[in-house]
């Protein structure tokens, strides 16, 4: 069976969570595709590759590797995400990963639009920015980094205006997605809405 779940929002939203849950209720498999431009972002870094070549070069053992969660990385991820020769590298890897037998879920910033608009289902995950900086600043604190809320909630905002200000491939819901706003919801919640959405697709679906 061939069935795509396409999950986009912004950092920090739940997506992360949602995917994963998602991933582990129907048996899919799941690509977390930020990790496709963090772990550019970290090759340009380390091997001073053109960015097109770093992510043509990028692959699963570079995905499995740790540090790709920091701050740091993400913040390379941004700006090498906004390069048209970067996102057309990494086209082909995740349309093969969503056609993969016995379904699959990506999540990221444009696979509803762009990447795999023919998804079955799609859920755009979102939440305030003042919430999503206090759920990074609490995560921080908790690994024992130092870290001020107002920094973090810059660097939140930041990230979002280049993500979705973006010429190619922006940020945004699309037309047919699902909106999950999770800013006063916990993560059960969301995940049974997003559960509620992928059954309710699966029913009738074959092939
Ligand atoms: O989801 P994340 O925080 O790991 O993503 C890191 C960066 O990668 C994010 O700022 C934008 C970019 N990205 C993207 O442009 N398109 C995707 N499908 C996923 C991530």
């Amino acid at each position: 069976m061939r069935f795509t779940v396409a999950i986009d929002g912004p950092a920090a939203a739940g997506k992360g969570t949602i995917s994963r849950g998602l991933a582990k209720r129907f048996g899919f498999a799941h690509l977390d595709t930020g990790l496709l431009y963090r772990a550019t972002g970290r090759k340009v870094l380390e091997t001073g590759l053109g960015p097109e070549a770093a992510a043509l070069a990028v692959g699963p053992d570079d995905l499995a590797r740790v540090g790709l969660r920091t701050q740091a990385v993400a913040e390379l991820a941004s700006q090498v995400a906004a390069i048209p020769e970067v996102r057309a590298a990494l086209v082909a890897f995740q349309r093969d990963f969503a056609r993969r037998d016995g379904g699959a879920v990506l999540d990221g910033r444009d696979i509803g639009t762009v990447i795999c608009p023919e998804a079955e289902a799609k859920l755009f995950v979102t939440a305030s920015a003042e919430v999503r900086a206090q759920r990074r600043y609490d995560e921080l604190r908790l690994s024992g980094q130092a870290a001020d809320f107002a920094g973090v909630l810059d660097e939140v905002l930041k990230r979002d205006a280049r993500d979705t200000g973006r010429a190619d491939a922006p940020m945004r819901a699309a037309e047919d997605a699902v909106l999950v706003d999770t800013s006063e919801m916990d993560i059960d919640a969301a995940l049974k809405a997003a559960i509620s959405v992928v059954k309710n697709r699966l029913e009738g679906h074959s092939a």
